[in-house]
């Protein structure tokens, strides 16, 4: 009973150049994201992949079966792997990665309502033409057409059927329309888009930024870090280890990320922080980045301040903060030309940008 998800990732990606499902996108393969959005929805899910591809998937609701040579050869290998019936199987497309949860819920929630087969589809925009040998020879009426994307949702007997007429076809739903089951539309949306080429791929990575501010006082004379740099001048007051470079690019992080702040991630009050290493705070903030299925793209960053003269040391921050966060860093310094609190050398500030990438 429930719910029950295939992904089919078993092909080879002949026109991409390769085997695209385990290619990267924010931080995951495309795999794995569409296998993340299943969960999302089901309670079993079974993935076909190439034989001997290695895949795993580290959840207990994840079955992982060798597919086969044909995308309805590799559903029907990987629905024979679900442990015992459920009450819908939902039939999606690795090569869609980032399909929004509420298709499935849509494709779910028009099951539920008694459909035996259900797939979600997008208006056809532009004008189609026929064409033979690069001349127009009609044009066909758009306003009956649709785009089919996938999840493709069976009730459990719908998709049997079509497992055991061994049909061919380039989604399951043709199938299901061949052996008479009337097939209902649910809204899709773009941004399932179907990766079959390099260029799709790269439409589908979209820039995210954010920005990280930081300012710290400075104490006593003493030692103070900016990236993990241990600098000669004063001590700076603050709760951690007071490295307002990496509590600006951890910010900025977070935030491109939508997660929020460095403030609303380490409370001020936990001791865990107290005297920290920013560094490793940082790095703990790339971590949540990339649970989200994002990595650290550019981080382009600029420390404030009087004195010291920082500019030698640039390059180690950029290094330290480059093997934090895995991105390509550019740090720059400013003086603030004896305006203000910095300016009269009684703290300093550090700002960065942060362009999120694949991880
Ligand atoms: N698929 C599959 N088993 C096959 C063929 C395809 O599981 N024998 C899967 C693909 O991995 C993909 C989805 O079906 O997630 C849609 O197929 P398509 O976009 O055509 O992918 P490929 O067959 O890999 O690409 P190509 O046709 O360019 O070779
Ligand atoms: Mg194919």
């Amino acid at each position: 009973m429930g719910i029950a998800t295939i992904v089919v990732a078993a092909g080879s990606g002949s026109r991409f150049g390769g085997e695209k499902q385990f290619s990267r996108l924010g931080g995951r393969s495309l795999v794995d994201h569409a296998v993340v959005r299943a969960l999302e929805v089901s309670n079993a899910v079974a993935v076909a992949v190439p034989e001997g591809s290695g895949y795993g998937y580290p959840d207990q609701r994840v079955t992982v079966v060798a597919g086969g040579a044909t995308r309805a050869a590799s559903v029907r290998a990987a629905f024979s792997a679900l442990a015992g019936e459920f009450d819908m199987v939902l039939v999606h497309d690795a090569a869609r990665p980032l399909t929004p949860v509420p298709v499935f819920e849509r494709v779910v929630a028009a099951l539920a309502r008694g459909n035996p087969v259900v797939v979600p589809v997008l208006p056809v925009n532009d004008t189609l033409k026929r064409v033979e040998e690069g001349v127009v020879t009609g044009t066909v009426d758009r306003d009956r057409l649709a785009r089919a994307q996938t999840p493709q949702g069976f009730a459990w007997d719908a998709l049997a059927a079509v497992v055991r007429s061994g049909l061919e076809g380039t989604d399951d739903a043709v199938l299901a329309e061949g052996l008479g089951f009337t097939v209902t539309t649910v809204a899709g949306d773009e941004r399932s888009l179907k990766v079959t080429t390099p260029e799709d791929l790269s439409l589908l990575r979209m820039p995210s930024a954010g920005l990280g501010l930081d300012f710290h006082r400075f104490g006593e004379p003493g030692r103070f870090r900016l990236a993990g740099v241990e600098l000669v001048g004063w001590e700076v007051i603050a709760h951690s280890d007071g490295d307002v470079l990496a509590h600006a690019v951890a910010d900025a992080a977070l935030g491109a990320a939508g997660i929020g702040g460095i403030g609303d991630v380490f409370l001020d009050s936990d001791p865990r922080w107290s005297g920290a290493d920013s560094l490793e705070l940082l790095a703990e903030c790339v971590e949540m980045v990339r649970e989200r299925g994002f990595g650290i793209g550019k981080v382009d960053a600029t420390v404030i301040l009087e004195r010291p003269k920082i500019a030698p040391y640039l390059e180690t921050m950029a290094a330290n903060l480059a093997r934090v966060t895995g991105g390509e860093v550019v740090v720059k310094a400013k003086r603030a030309e004896g305006l203000g609190d910095i300016g009269a050398g009684r703290g300093l500030s550090a700002f960065a940008l942060v362009v999120l990438g694949n991880g």
